[in-house]
């Protein structure tokens, strides 16, 4: 289940051998990748953070008034963050928690601080792939809860194509019960100006994040490259309206990685995120494909984030 080093190697090659060139967004998260997303997300240029903690500040209240008593909360994530805490805080006496992540470490830490900071909550991680199928079993209780909600903060819905979304949105409408929901946090179209800022800052942060992703294939995989050859470069694509993470080779250079080369042009780049963004009205049309309604939506006051209530429609 954890990506091994030959799965990473698999992905790597394949990725470096179709065209354009990719590598999968979730290699940028190893240990130094997460804290440099911790750090882009305390940067000034990256609004999406702060925006999604105002909304959690601000409505909390309504949240748990949707949510209502002794549900059991599901995240899609570790839940380490200080936004599970507002959530759990301000619920109703929530029967119990289970965060899902794939990494075990991440997992066990921030079960035990939860389990230290709410003594009454029930916490139950289960490590698994959120992308993939969870098995009823894994989160039945007894008796069971009064209802099942999914939580999904942070806008990392934007990382998925609109296809795959859907199918993502669908699998967690299956984990919401019939009277439950999905609170989702999902990033504003605005203007590009604004978006390439907060994906290329001015610190730097996203750029090392990114190019943490070559210290990766030469560190783990052992390839032959040039670090210095290439650079980050953060691009708005207006028909899918998303933000794009390249790597952008300045130079001709040539990646060796498992026996094979792969060689640049200059100009040439890796592919190697997409964030989607949404107006409110997309949003809703993309989940009512899912089979979801989206009957709550909440904007921060300067528009640049949004949260969504979307609910199982009768069938
Ligand atoms: C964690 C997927 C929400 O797309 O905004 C931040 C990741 N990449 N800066 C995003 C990210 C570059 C982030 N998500």
């Amino acid at each position: 289940m954890k990506p091994t080093r030959a799965n990473f190697l698999a992905d790597a090659l394949a990725g470096l051998a179709s065209h354009p060139r990719t590598l999968p967004c979730k290699y940028l998260y190893d240990a130094r990748g997460s804290e440099l997303f911790e750090a882009i997300c305390a940067s000034d240029d990256y609004y999406v953070t702060r925006a999604d903690l105002a909304l959690h500040e601000t409505h909390i209240g309504e949240f748990a008034n949707l949510i209502g008593p002794q549900a059991h909360v599901v995240e899609f994530g570790s839940g380490a963050g200080i936004k599970t805490r507002k959530l759990l805080a301000g619920l109703d006496r929530p029967r119990a928690y289970t965060p899902i992540e794939i990494s075990a470490a991440a997992l066990a830490e921030a079960s035990r601080e939860l389990e230290t900071s709410f003594p009454d909550i029930e916490i139950r991680p289960l490590r698994a792939d959120y992308t993939g199928d969870i098995a009823s079993e894994h989160l039945a209780l007894d008796p069971p809860a009064a209802r099942r909600v999914v939580y999904f903060p942070g806008s990392t819905i934007g990382n998925f194509e609109r296809a795959e979304a859907k199918r993502f949105l669908q699998r967690m409408g299956r984990i919401a019960d019939a009277n439950g929901g999905i609170l989702i946090g999902v990033d504003l179209l605005k203007p590009v100006e604004q978006l390439l800022r907060a994906y290329d800052d001015s610190e730097g942060i996203t750029a090392r994040f990114n190019l943490n992703l070559l210290e990766r294939l030469a560190g783990e995989l052992d390839a032959r490259l040039e670090p210095e050859a290439f650079r980050h470069e953060a691009r708005y694509d207006a028909d899918h309206r998303r933000i794009e993470m390249h790597l952008v080779a300045q130079r001709p250079t040539r990646i060796e990685l498992g026996g094979q080369c792969f060689d640049f042009q200059a100009g040439e780049s890796i592919h190697t995120e997409n964030s989607h963004k949404y107006s409110v009205s997309d949003f809703r049309e993309l989940a009512a494909s899912a089979g979801l309604q989206s009957s709550r939506v909440w904007k921060d006051p300067a528009g640049l984030f949004s949260m969504h209530w979307l609910e199982p429609m009768a069938a």
